[in-house]
Formats: structure tokens, C-alpha cells, sequence
């Protein structure tokens, strides 16, 4: 199965499974770093890793255009749901649905998830996406670092995506230690140089990724493609 990466700038990315598109957080409109827009943005699902706004993002319109279904959490999806989603498929924390590529599974993440209009949006997750090929994907979502990332790790990851911006999130030198928790074979940075105070030098932080873990550094440019 071919599978593409392609960062659309924060913590959006377009993933291809051999055609099935899945997008993350799909935060464009008002994003300085975004290049796409939402209204053309080709998706079968999207995942949603908490309520922020910055992540939340263009859901509905993206739902309401491509006609793609929303995973998230159970408080998001109602949400969602108010607002017009027409299919939305809740998930929490250890719990997985099978998927047109395979299987997307919710895991913990350390941070919060309040919704734009300040409803309640339940726990932050990361996400697990499995292909059927057996190659598996983690999307951190927003998150510190914690010390169950070696669970995550133990499930046998192939690339992990973690935000290295700091501030909100981890920073670059706690990346490096999560990394080491997770080993994945290829690691690549979100959430940074999206504004200032998340501003990251991201050639320092891909020499500390080689010289103390065993992970394969991908900064990819904002709409750069990484191939599986
Ligand atoms: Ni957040
Ligand atoms: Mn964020």
C-alpha cells in the first residue's frame, strides 16, 4: 500500500493510503502558516484530536463539502453533530473503529480540549492509524510529554508526528525524550513556526533527533510530501 504525508502547515496533514484521504486538525482558515483552502480540500475522514480552535478548525466546512465522516472524542461529536456533521464517529481513549485503510485508535494525550464557543470538548486524544499492510502512524495530537508514550511505542510505530513547538505543547527538547519513549523509525515535527511564540529551529532540533535517538528526522516544508 502506498501511503503519502503531506503537511498542510500546524497540525494539519493530508494522509493518502492508497487513495483513502485522511486529514488531521484540519485548522486553515486564519492560519498563517496554511497554504490550502478548506473549500478544496479533497477528504473521506477527518480526525480531530481536541476542541481548539486551532484544531477544530474548518471540520464542518471540509465535512459539508467532501461529504467525510469526523472522529473525535464524544463530546466533539455531538458538537459537531449540532452544527450540521452528518457522520460523525465517536471514539475514546484505548478504543478503535476499523477504517477504509484499516483502523484509526484514540489514545491519551496531555492537554486540554475546550471547544471555540467554550462548550465542553472532553479529553484531548492522539490517534493510532494502522493501514492493513501493518504500517502504523501516530499522530500526537497537542500533548506534553508523558511517560505512557512507551506504550504507545510498544504497539511498533513507523512514523509518529509530535508537535515540537513548545509553550502549548512539548518543546523541542522534550520531542527528543518522547521520541525515545515511542521509537519510531521516522519522526516528524508539527506544531511550530505557526507563530512566533511557537518558533522552533527545526535544522537544530533534526541534528538532536539523529544524535540521540535511533528515529529518522522529516521536517517537511508547509505542503511537502513524505512517501511510504
Ligand atoms: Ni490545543
Ligand atoms: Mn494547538
Amino acid at each position: 500500500m502506498k501511503i503519502q504525508i503531506t503537511w498542510l502547515g500546524h497540525a494539519a496533514f493530508l494522509f493518502d493510503f492508497a487513495g483513502v484521504r485522511v486529514v488531521t486538525d484540519p485548522y486553515l482558515r486564519g492560519n498563517p502558516a496554511a497554504k490550502v483552502n478548506a473549500a478544496d480540500l479533497p477528504a473521506d475522514l477527518i480526525l480531530v484530536t481536541h476542541g481548539h480552535n486551532d484544531h477544530v478548525g474548518d471540520t464542518v466546512e471540509i465535512a459539508g463539502k467532501s461529504g467525510a465522516s469526523v472522529i473525535s472524542n464524544t463530546e466533539i461529536c455531538s458538537w459537531l453533530d449540532e452544527r450540521g456533521v452528518k457522520k460523525t464517529l465517536p471514539l475514546y481513549i484505548s478504543g478503535a473503529r476499523k477504517t477504509a485503510f484499516g483502523s484509526v485508535k484514540a489514545v491519551s494525550a496531555v492537554h486540554g480540549s475546550s471547544l471555540p464557543d467554550g462548550s465542553y470538548g472532553g479529553l484531548a486524544l492522539g490517534f493510532l492509524l494502522s493501514a492493513e499492510d501493518g504500517r502504523r502512524i501516530y499522530f500526537a495530537g497537542d500533548t506534553g510529554l508523558f511517560g505512557d508514550m512507551k506504550l504507545i511505542g510498544d504497539e511498533g510505530i513507523d512514523v509518529a508526528i509530535l508537535p515540537i513547538g513548545g509553550v502549548y505543547t512539548m518543546g523541542a527538547a522534550d520531542s527528543i525524550r518522547a521520541i525515545q519513549l515511542i521509537r519510531p523509525k521516522v519522526v516528524i515535527p508539527m506544531h511550530f513556526n505557526t507563530w512566533e511564540l511557537i518558533r522552533q529551529d527545526a535544522s537544530a532540533w533534526e541534528r538532536e533527533v539523529s544524535a540521540k535517538t535511533s528515529a529518522r528526522p522529516v521536517v517537511l516544508p508547509v505542503g511537502g510530501v513524505l512517501e511510504l
